[in-house]
């Protein structure tokens, strides 16, 4: 049998049923390495800042209106999506900050903390489209300093995303191959 074969039967090995849902603080590649990971596992990828945005218009809109609005909407969407089942997520940055909405994408998920260095994230970040940035990409280390325990807590696995893409995807590949 071919690389590829055995690489399906190791894959297959993970429960199907079990979402897995990447957290890290904005610019980590949680939508670019969520929608490889679906193409490559075959499975559905929805990423919540999208799914928000589709039903309630641009996040800068929701922000403008007051965080909470937006976090109330996410928090929302968080109980929706965690309640199904095969997904690949990926998350925004600050769906850590309510417990709540780790506890409804646990409830069937396996997580993954997508550890970006902050550097790396200032280089390539569109700070246009995130409302948090808006003060200046220094923002996010201020950020990170906060969210950074919150995202080992709640991660069942931390994966360094520093060697690429295609590095870290594989990383996470063979992690995910290991799973009973
Ligand atoms: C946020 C991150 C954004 C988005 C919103 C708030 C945050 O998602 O959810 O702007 O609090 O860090 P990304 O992590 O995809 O940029």
């Amino acid at each position: 049998m071919g690389t590829f074969g055995i690489g399906i039967e190791r894959h297959n090995r993970m429960d199907q049923n079990r979402n897995i849902v990447l957290i890290g603080i904005m610019g980590c590649g949680k939508t670019t390495i969520g929608a490889i990971l679906a193409e490559r596992l075959g499975r559905p990828f929805l990423d919540m800042d999208a799914c928000i945005t589709e039903r309630h218009g641009p996040i800068p809109e929701l922000f403008a209106r007051g965080e909470n609005v937006f976090r109330d909407v996410e928090s929302a969407m968080a109980a929706e999506l965690g309640a199904r089942q095969g997904l690949i997520l990926s998350t925004g940055g600050g769906v850590v900050l309510r417990e709540e909405n780790m506890v409804s994408l646990k409830q069937n998920g396996f997580v993954i903390f997508l550890d970006r260095p902050v550097a790396d994230i200032i280089e390539t970040v569109d700070t246009t489209t995130r409302p948090l940035l808006a003060e200046g990409a220094e923002k996010l280390h201020a950020l990170m300093a906060v969210r950074y325990p919150l995202y080992l807590k709640h991660a069942d696995a931390h994966i360094r995303h520093e060697h690429g893409i295609e590095h870290t995807t594989q990383e996470i590949l063979d992690l995910l191959a290991e799973l009973p």
